[in-house]
């Protein structure tokens, strides 16, 4: 399932770049492997909204039965115009408003995943005034490292997230006084971009053991969920399209002691959207510098941050070109005055000139929907291969 190159040519022609391009076709074969694979085991997935929230993203990963974990309340409303079931969503966040708890609990959704004891108060205050009963899980935070960027690590204790052990009396007595709150479950989140698959085993193993104190303190437990991070392969994204899901719920099936009747939840964002989207732009100039050539492009930071904020790397290809004599090096830049408004250093491609047209791989997750409008740049537009 490679770049189809002369489609992206064509739609060039049609479209300003630059572009996001959605491989359609790579979507549903990647939510198919991961349904199937979620099935076997009966696993539940939510899909996370802020890793892509297109409108026909949203609307074809909902056909699937998939629940959403949402982080704003925005996001909850546009999961539900996009079909996913407020049964099957959950709303995460450290910081979440008034107003944002009201939309959860207009909606009815399926759990606050709560991060701590002031917002239970909260969400407690507000469900009373409605007259509601608002299901809540417990983030914890399980202190395992994910060996992943130090941006996106949060299982940490030096992290904001979630509620730490030593809290857990607390929250019980404030739950005692909490007559509008249901405990239903725990939830559990330790980073993203994680692809060291032993820190799930990790994880596994101190969820055991928390779920231990719960069952000490006679708390049933209806579901526990587990989070997301599973990371993709940004190197050879054509070598490995879909991610192993079958091996990445092994584990938890290994690993994980569930009770009976428990639910385990998985909130998959990247892996889900990461590879099947592409970032097109356009070679403006070749600059010959000193120590290096800069081919300019004319995307930047403002349509595609990763590299700028976490260093990411994002395979880049020139498709104006055949790849078989790509033996020349480019910084690949943007136009934007910052210097770190560059998408990779010493570029192999073969020889490139303006007007080509350049792919940055691996961009459907975390790519448009970080898109600002620094510098008074336009958000992109998005392109559908529906295959
Ligand atoms: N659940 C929670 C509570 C999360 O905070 C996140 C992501 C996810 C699920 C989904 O994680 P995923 O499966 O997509 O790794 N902008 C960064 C990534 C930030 C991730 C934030 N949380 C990036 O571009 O790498």
């Amino acid at each position: 399932m490679e770049l189809n190159r002369d489609y992206i040519l064509q739609k060039v022609e049609q479209y300003p770049t630059p572009f996001y391009l959605y491989r359609m076709d790579l979507l549903t074969a990647t939510l198919d492997a991961c349904k199937n694979a979620a099935d076997k085991y009966n696993y539940k997935v939510h899909y996370a909204l802020k890793a892509n929230s297109d409108s026909h993203v949203l609307s074809t990963i909902s056909s699937y039965g998939f629940g959403a974990d949402c982080v704003s309340g925005q996001e909850i409303l546009t999961a539900i115009e996009n079909g996913f079931s407020p049964n099957h969503t959950a709303f995460a966040g450290v910081g979440k408003t008034d107003e944002e708890i009201n939309i959860g609990l207009d909606t009815e959704i399926f759990t606050f995943n709560c991060e701590s004891i002031q917002e239970i108060e909260v969400i407690n205050e507000l469900a009373e005034k409605k007259g509601k009963i608002a299901r809540i899980a417990l983030r914890i935070n399980p202190n395992v490292n994910a060996n992943t960027h130090k941006y996106i690590t949060t299982g940490l204790e030096e992290n904001k997230f979630g509620i730490n052990r030593w809290e857990f009396e607390t929250i019980l007595k404030t739950l005692e006084q909490c007559q509008n709150i249901k405990l239903t479950g725990l939830h559990f989140h330790i980073g993203s971009q994680i692809v060291d698959l032993s820190a799930y085993r990790s994880l596994c193993l101190r969820v055991n053991e928390i779920q231990q104190w719960f069952i000490e303190h006679r708390i049933l437990l209806e579901h526990i969920n587990v989070g997301g991070g599973l990371g993709i392969d940004y190197y050879q994204p054509d070598l490995n399209p879909i991610v192993d899901f079958e091996g990445f719920f092994a584990i938890f099936n290994d690993f994980l002691e569930l009770q009976p009747h428990q639910e385990l939840h998985f909130e998959l964002g990247r892996a889900l959207v990461g590879t099947m989207g592409e970032l097109i732009t356009k070679v403006l100039y070749i600059k010959n510098g000193q120590r290096t050539n800069f081919a300019i492009v004319d995307a930047g930071m403002t349509e595609l941050i990763r590299p700028a904020l976490y260093q990411a790397y994002h395979k880049i290809e020139n498709i104006s070109k055949s790849t078989h004599n790509a033996d020349e090096f480019y910084d690949v830049v943007g136009p934007i005055c910052e210097s770190s408004d560059c998408f990779g250093k010493r570029v192999k491609l073969p020889q490139t000139e303006r007007g080509d047209i350049v792919a940055i791989r691996c961009a459907g997750a975390y790519g448009q929907v970080m898109a600002n409008q620094y510098n008074l740049r336009k958000i992109p537009e998005v392109v559908y291969y529906e295959g």
